[in-house]
């Protein structure tokens, strides 16, 4: 039977990261409050009124999702995310900028989980020099869904990039559901 390139992904991509612990308030104002014995509250910064910094994953989530399913890391290698995080601005004739920060943030996201490089699943591709940008390009894509998706079912996608339109928890990393 098929077998994806790696597990899917376990975490729920929507899931949510707890507000991280990195206090922003000032050494004398935590003092302040010990004596005043609510030092507890210094620990969720949301108490004060500030949002966490956006985590890595939710950012990726959050711009890469603007256009199409925020396509789950692991169906490509990191050489693959390199090359398409280093043409956004030209990528697949629309212009996905991002500001430096932001893209920093998601090439990591990206590469930490990548599928691994020597995956069977890229043989065939050099990846140092051409690799794959499409998960479509794929030979277990191709072999996946050439004689299972109808012609029908096809068209009302619009493009195989669609995944959601056939797979109703693509975006919760689920592609066996139908
Ligand atoms: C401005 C719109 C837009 C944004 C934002 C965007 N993309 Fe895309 N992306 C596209 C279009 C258009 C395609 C081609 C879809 C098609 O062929 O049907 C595409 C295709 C892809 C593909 C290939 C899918 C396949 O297997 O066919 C990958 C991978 C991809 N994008 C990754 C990303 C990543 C990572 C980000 C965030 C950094 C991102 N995209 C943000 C428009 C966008
Ligand atoms: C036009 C409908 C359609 C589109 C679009 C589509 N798929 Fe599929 N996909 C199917 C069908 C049908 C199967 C085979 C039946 C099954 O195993 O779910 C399948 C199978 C799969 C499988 C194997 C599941 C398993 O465990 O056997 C994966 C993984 C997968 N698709 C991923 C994707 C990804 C990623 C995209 C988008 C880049 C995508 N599909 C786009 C219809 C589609």
């Amino acid at each position: 039977m098929f077998r994806a390139p790696t597990a899917p992904p376990r975490n729920a991509p929507t899931q949510k990261t707890p507000p991280q612990k990195t206090s922003t308030l000032k050494a004398p104002t935590l003092k302040a409050l010990a004596l005043f014995g609510l030092a507890l509250l210094a620990s969720p910064t949301l108490a004060w009124g500030q949002s966490a910094p956006a985590s890595d994953k939710d950012q990726f989530l959050e711009e890469c999702s603007a256009c199409h399913l925020a396509f789950p890391a692991n169906f490509l290698p990191m050489e693959s995310w390199e090359v398409i995080m280093a043409n956004l601005s030209d990528h697949f004739g629309e212009d996905a900028s991002l500001s430096s920060d932001a893209m920093t943030a998601i090439e990591g996201y990206l590469i930490k989980h990548s599928a691994r490089s020597k995956s069977r699943a890229f043989r065939g591709f050099d990846l140092a020099t051409a690799p794959p940008l499409r998960i479509t390009d794929l030979r277990w894509f191709k072999h996946e869904h050439d004689h299972e998706v109808s012609r029908a079912a096809k068209k009302r996608a619009g493009s195989m990039s669609n995944c959601q339109a056939c797979h109703k928890a693509a975006d919760r990393g689920y592609f066996d559901d139908d």
